[in-house]
C-alpha cells in the first residue's frame, strides 16, 4: 500500500513539476531594440550584427531604426513596449529626452541596456559601450604625432549625445598641454548637429573663407570627417591637412587607402552587439546578474552611477588597415580597394 502510495505521488510531482521545469528552461527573453539613426553607417552595422546573433541564438528580437528624431524614438520605444518585450537595448538620439521611455519601461518591468550612448538620469540597468574618452585621445594622439604645432580646429559631435562630450573630453586631455605650452592654438572648437557630414562641411568651409588654416581638424566620427575633407578639398588641402575619423566606416577606410583621412577609430560593432545580447540574456535569466556580466566599473548619469562595461576601441590608419578591418571581415576587400 505504501509503495503505491509513494509511487502515485512521484508521479504526481512529475506531473505538477516537470513541464514548469521545461518551460522555465526553454523561455527566452524577447528582446527590443531601439536604434538611434539609419544615417550613419555604424548603426545601420550594429542592427546587422544583432540580428545575426540573435538568429544563432534562436532569440526573439524586434528592431526599430530611428531618424535623428527623439520624438520618433519615443514613439518607436512605445510600440516595443507594448509588444511584450522582456529587456530594452537602447542606443537615444537624445540621451535626455529619452529618459522618459526608461522610466516607462521600468514601470512596466522591462529592464533596459543603455547601448553604446547612455541615457541620462533614468538610472538605466547597464551601459555597455566603448571607452568613448579613450576614443578622443586615440585621435587627437594621432593629430597631435602628426602636426605639434599651429592651429587646430576641433569638432565635437552632437551635443544632444552623452558620448559626444567624452570623446572631446579624450581629446582634449591631450590637446590642451601643448594649447598651454604655447604649440597649438584651438582656432575654433564647435559641435556638430546630429553628426551629419554637412553641418561639419560648413562649418569649416567658414573657418576656412574667414582665413584660418588649420594644420589639423579633429573630426569626431568618419561621418563627420567625410564633410571635414570635401571642404579641405575645395581649398586644395585635402590629404595635406591631417584629419581623424570614428566607427571604420567603409567611406572612411576608402579615403584612408587614398591618403584623405588620416585614422580612424574602429569599434567592433560585432562585439558589442554580442555583449548586449549575452548581457539582456543574463539580466532575463539570473537574479544575480549584476555579479555575471562582471561590468567592472561605473559611469555617472546626472543621478545615478550606472554599471558599466567598457570594451576597446582600436586606431586604424594605412599600416594597420588592412589588417584589422579588411582580415577580420569587418569590411571586404573589394569595397575598400576600388580602382
Ligand atoms: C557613436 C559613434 C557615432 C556617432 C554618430 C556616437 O554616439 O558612439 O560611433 O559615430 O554616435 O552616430
Amino acid at each position: 500500500m505504501k509503495t503505491i502510495r509513494l509511487f502515485l505521488m512521484i508521479c504526481l510531482a512529475a506531473l505538477l513539476f516537470t513541464p514548469a521545469a521545461l518551460q522555465a528552461e526553454d523561455k527566452k527573453p524577447r528582446i527590443g531594440v531601439s536604434l538611434p539613426t539609419t544615417q550613419q553607417e555604424r548603426w545601420i552595422r550594429d542592427e546587422e550584427a544583432i540580428r545575426s546573433i540573435a538568429r544563432k541564438k534562436q532569440l526573439d528580437i524586434l528592431v526599430e531604426m530611428g531618424n535623428n528624431n527623439q520624438m520618433q524614438q519615443n514613439l518607436q520605444i512605445g510600440r516595443l513596449l507594448s509588444q511584450n518585450i522582456d529587456v530594452l537595448i537602447l542606443a537615444p538620439h537624445d540621451a535626455v529626452g529619452a529618459a522618459s521611455m526608461v522610466r516607462k519601461a521600468h514601470n512596466q518591468g522591462v529592464k533596459v541596456i543603455s547601448y553604446d550612448r547612455l541615457v541620462l538620469d533614468p538610472g538605466v540597468d547597464v551601459y555597455i559601450t566603448f571607452d568613448n574618452e579613450k576614443v578622443g585621445e586615440l585621435q587627437a594622439l594621432y593629430l597631435t604625432e602628426k602636426a605639434p604645432r599651429g592651429d587646430y580646429i576641433v569638432l565635437s559631435g552632437s551635443p544632444n549625445d552623452n558620448n559626444a562630450r567624452l570623446f572631446r573630453g579624450g581629446a582634449m586631455k591631450v590637446i590642451e598641454p601643448l594649447v598651454e605650452a604655447g604649440m597649438v592654438k584651438i582656432a575654433a572648437d564647435t559641435p556638430v548637429i546630429d553628426w551629419m557630414p554637412e553641418n561639419a562641411q560648413k562649418t569649416v568651409e567658414k573657418l576656412l573663407a574667414d582665413g584660418v588654416r588649420p594644420v589639423a581638424v579633429l573630426a569626431p566620427n568618419d561621418s563627420t570627417a567625410g564633410g571635414v575633407i570635401e571642404a579641405l578639398a575645395a581649398h586644395g588641402l585635402a590629404g595635406k591637412v591631417p584629419v581623424s575619423g570614428q566607427d571604420a566606416d567603409l567611406e572612411g577606410a576608402r579615403r584612408i587607402v587614398e591618403g584623405l583621412q588620416s585614422m580612424t577609430v574602429f569599434k567592433d560593432t560585432r562585439q558589442l552587439a554580442a555583449k548586449a545580447i549575452d548581457v539582456a540574456v543574463e539580466i532575463f535569466e539570473k537574479e544575480s546578474w549584476e555579479d555575471s556580466v562582471n561590468a567592472r566599473t561605473a559611469t555617472p548619469d546626472g543621478k545615478n552611477e550606472i554599471p558599466t562595461i567598457l570594451l576597446e576601441p582600436v586606431m586604424v590608419d594605412k599600416s594597420n588597415l588592412q589588417k584589422i578591418l579588411v582580415d577580420s571581415q569587418y569590411l571586404k576587400q573589394s569595397e575598400v580597394f576600388v580602382e
